[in-house]
């Protein structure tokens, strides 16, 4: 199979490469990634120079790059590309409208002009926003909070109307947190484990206790696979890890394992709109394919702090800001 993956430079995209490449020996990726801010290279340093592998730098919001990609004819788009972090949007919506609704769109009118085999659009439990009760089922109605998560929406949305109108052959995902290596160090639980590194404090939101259902990245990973080649047209699929936890209780294992005490905490001022709990029913994925987490959270948790232990060097030109400007010196627009 031939793969053209949006946004997989970034954290999940760069799980997802690396692990398709390393478990199909005969498929091909290539690889349209913008690198804004949140892309970097050195997340697949490792596997940069495999033959199976091809990397564009290039915006999806661009029509003639994506035509000149799409024209090397893959049979399926995994599209992660986006602006994906809830802050950011309240700071300034705009880049999310522009990459995560008109970039889906121009992919999705390139899709339809190459008669792709299997769109699958990388979307989030957001877009249902908060629950106090069960969790969402994917027939629930969409009811996004952020600006972010509108904008998620708004893709879904348009990727539906591509199915009904077009016949496109579109899948749904919706996951919860992802956590794992390679995580952009603005995301709670890597902000969290860097700062403990760093001698610094955590910032938490509010009073601590909103709550997210965390899941390790490589499930996940298993799980945009399993539907990239099973998932039948139209649908969504939930995607969850079972590990729901109020914010204050991650930090107390975080601090636990660190050996820190409480007064590495801070509360700060809550976001805007925070959304007070996530929560996804994944009945579907798992009774259709038999899919499931296959990582329990705490184990997967010290993982990944050994990780951001072992890298400083990925994530603290992140951090000081060196990474911008290096990257930004080393590649060229095609
Ligand atoms: P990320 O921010 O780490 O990576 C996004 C990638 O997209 C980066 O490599 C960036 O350079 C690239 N990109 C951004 N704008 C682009 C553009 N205009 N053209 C080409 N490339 C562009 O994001 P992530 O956390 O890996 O999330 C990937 C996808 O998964 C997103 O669609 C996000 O909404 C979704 N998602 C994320 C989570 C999570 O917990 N991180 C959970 C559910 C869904
Ligand atoms: O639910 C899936 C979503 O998870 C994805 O679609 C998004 O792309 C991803 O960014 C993530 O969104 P969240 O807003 O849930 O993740 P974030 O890491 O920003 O925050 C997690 C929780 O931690 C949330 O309740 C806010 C809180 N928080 C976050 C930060 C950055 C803090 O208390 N302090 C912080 O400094």
């Amino acid at each position: 199979m031939n793969l053209l993956v949006t946004g997989g430079s970034g954290f999940i995209g760069s799980n997802f490469i690396r692990h398709m490449l390393n478990k199909y020996p005969g498929y091909r990726i290539i690889n349209l990634d913008k690198l804004t801010y949140a892309g970097n290279p050195a997340n697949l340093r490792d596997i940069e120079n495999y033959p199976r592998y091809g990397f564009v730098r290039g915006d999806i919001l661009e029509e003639a790059v994506v035509d000149v990609v799409m024209s090397r004819r893959p049979d399926a788009i995994v599209h992660f590309a986006a602006q994906s972090h809830v802050d950011r949007s309240i700071h300034s919506a705009h880049d999310f409208v522009r990459t995560n609704i008109v970039g889906t769109h121009v992919l999705l009118e390139a899709a339809k002009k190459y008669k792709i085999e299997r769109f699958v659009h990388i979307s989030t439990d957001e877009v249902y926003g908060s629950t106090d009760e069960g969790p969402f089922r994917e027939t629930d109605i969409l009811k996004p909070s952020s600006p972010y998560a509108s904008s998620k929406a708004a893709s879904d949305l348009l990727a539906f109307s591509f199915f009904k109108t077009f016949n496109l052959p579109v899948v749904i995902t919706r996951s919860s947190n992802n956590f794992g290596p390679y995580q952009y160090p603005e995301k709670f639980i890597s902000l969290a484990i860097t700062n403990l590194i760093e001698d610094k404090k955590i910032p938490l939101y509010g009073d601590g206790r909103n709550v997210r259902d965390w899941l390790y990245v490589l499930d996940n990973c298993e799980a945009i696979d399993t539907v990239l080649h099973k998932g039948r047209e139209g649908e969504v699929y939930n995607v969850g890890g079972g590990n729901e936890y109020p914010n204050i209780d991650i930090v107390t294992m975080l601090l636990d394992e660190l050996g820190k005490d409480e007064s590495y905490i801070e509360y700060v001022e809550d976001r805007p709109g925070h959304d007070r709990r996530y929560a996804v029913d994944t009945t579907k994925i798992r009774e259709e394919f038999g899919w499931q987490p296959k990582r329990s959270f705490r184990e997967a948790l010290r993982d990944k702090i050994a990780w951001y232990q072992n890298n400083e060097d990925w994530w603290r030109p992140i951090k000081s800001g060196e990474f911008l400007d290096y990257y930004g010196k080393q590649y060229q627009n095609i």
